[in-house]
């Protein structure tokens, strides 16, 4: 997540504000956050997710947006300020706030709540779990018979959201506030307001939105109607990579496709200079017994010190989009991989020899597939099955290549959002 946010910081543009190339990469980082917040809460439409800089402006946001003069709200004696503050102040202009008080294990009864509402309720605001006992408060009793009663209803998620499930299409809550910096494990200045559709609410803050500039008045469609100002797509970046930590879709696809049929082998990247397999997938795969086919074990030409600069490949050849091919990043990267050279130089091998064997030695769970056109290289790759390298020379491999000495993200951003989807 902090290498995200470090990533993101350096190319960072307005979002949503140019058609500028690092403008459309900010507008994406807060898109992919979006979607991402979604498909966690169970929600088709990611514009009902208003980006805030954290709970306590959603719970703002929400409150002061649907309360009017002579409005009741039913609320619990277990809320954090950042809702009864917000109360409070709206009393001074003619709310009427019901605290209903908690038990002594901290929970407040779901028929103390429902008892608590009158013809007037407009809206009821209750913490999912309360910040001091964590108590989870009954919201899916009360929210359920608030519904039936065309009352509004506003759930506090921010010691909830990324801990306890959340499914807003089983819910149906109004609106939902949370942050970004907690359970959701992105960075601070990060936080989200779910609106439902439907739902009246005005905007805490007007202002530019990047759409309909043509209009002085703020637009009616989500997520602009709630978000003026410039977003913060360097949190949401971070956010993004949490999220997608959290969802862990490559681990539960696997383990959901093996459990309809034995899966015998998955195919993916994997190689000296590509080990984003390592930390979950492989360890799964192994529990579950499936083999790996890695693809591109060497390294896209870069193991082999055959790699071209992005430029010097014909149009339409992938390569030229590749970040790792452009630039600053080829250099780091034809540097970087030197090592295997010098390691085959040792051993009487050729780079791409010692590339495969590097792989080989992981498991014996691994069929590496080079690919190739010519019956040399093909022969010269199946030589690797035979050559052993040392500890020494794995240790040294591993050292120099190991993920942070690899510059580039792995693809464009494009088939980047294919990834584990
Ligand atoms: C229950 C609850 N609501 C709201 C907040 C406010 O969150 P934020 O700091 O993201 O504004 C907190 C913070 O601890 C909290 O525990």
């Amino acid at each position: 997540m902090a290498k995200a946010v470090g990533d993101a910081i350096l190319r960072a543009g307005n979002p949503g504000r140019s058609g500028h190339a690092l403008s459309i990469r900010s507008a994406r980082d807060l898109f992919m956050a979006r979607e991402r917040l979604a498909e966690l809460f169970g929600w088709g439409d990611s514009s009902r997710f208003v980006f805030t800089e954290n709970a306590t402006v959603a719970l703002n946001q929400a409150i002061k947006g649907v309360l009017r003069p002579g409005d009741h709200v039913v609320t619990t004696s277990v809320e954090h300020n950042s809702v009864m503050r917000p109360l409070r102040r709206m009393e001074a202009t003619g709310v009427r706030v019901t605290a209903v008080p908690a038990g002594a294990d901290g929970v407040t009864g779901a028929r103390d709540a429902i008892a608590a509402f009158r013809k007037a309720t407009r809206l009821v605001v209750m913490v999912h779990a309360s910040n001091v006992s964590g108590a989870l408060q009954p919201v899916d009793a009360v929210v359920a018979a608030a519904r039936s009663r065309g009352i509004l209803t506003l759930i506090d998620a921010a010691q909830t959201a990324g801990s306890v499930p959340i499914d807003l299409s089983a819910l149906p809550v109004d609106m939902l506030a949370a942050s970004g910096h907690k359970g959701l494990l992105g960075p601070q200045g990060t936080g989200f307001l779910f609106v439902r559709p439907g739902v009246p609410i005005v905007p805490l803050i007007e202002g530019g939105t990047g759409s309909r500039s043509e209009s002085d008045r703020q637009p009616d469609f989500f997520p602009d109607a709630l978000e003026s100002g410039t977003r913060n797509s360097v949190g949401a970046a971070g956010l993004a990579v949490s999220l997608a930590w959290i969802l862990r879709k490559g681990v539960e696809t696997i383990r959901r496709a093996h459990a309809v049929h034995p899966i015998s082998a998955l195919q993916s990247e994997y190689s000296l200079w590509e080990r984003n397999l390592e930390a979950e997938i492989i360890p799964v795969l192994r529990e579950l017994e499936i083999g790996l086919v890695p693809f591109s074990p060497l390294g896209r030409g870069f193991l082999t010190g055959t790699a071209r600069r992005a430029e010097e490949y014909p149009e339409g050849d992938y390569r030229r989009g590749d970040p790792r091919f452009q630039g600053g990043n080829y250099d780091a990267n034809m540097g970087a991989a030197k090592v295997v050279a010098e390691v085959a130089r040792e051993l009487d091998a050729t780079p791409a020899q010692v590339a495969l064997a590097w792989v080989l030695a992981r498991g014996s769970d691994m069929v590496p597939i080079p690919g190739t056109k010519r019956r040399s290289y093909l022969e010269e790759n199946l030589a690797a099955a035979t050559l052993r390298l040392a500890p020494a020379a794995m240790a040294r491999l591993d050292a120099t290549l190991s993920p942070e000495a690899i510059a580039g993200p792995r693809y464009n951003e494009q088939m980047m959002a294919y990834i584990d989807r």
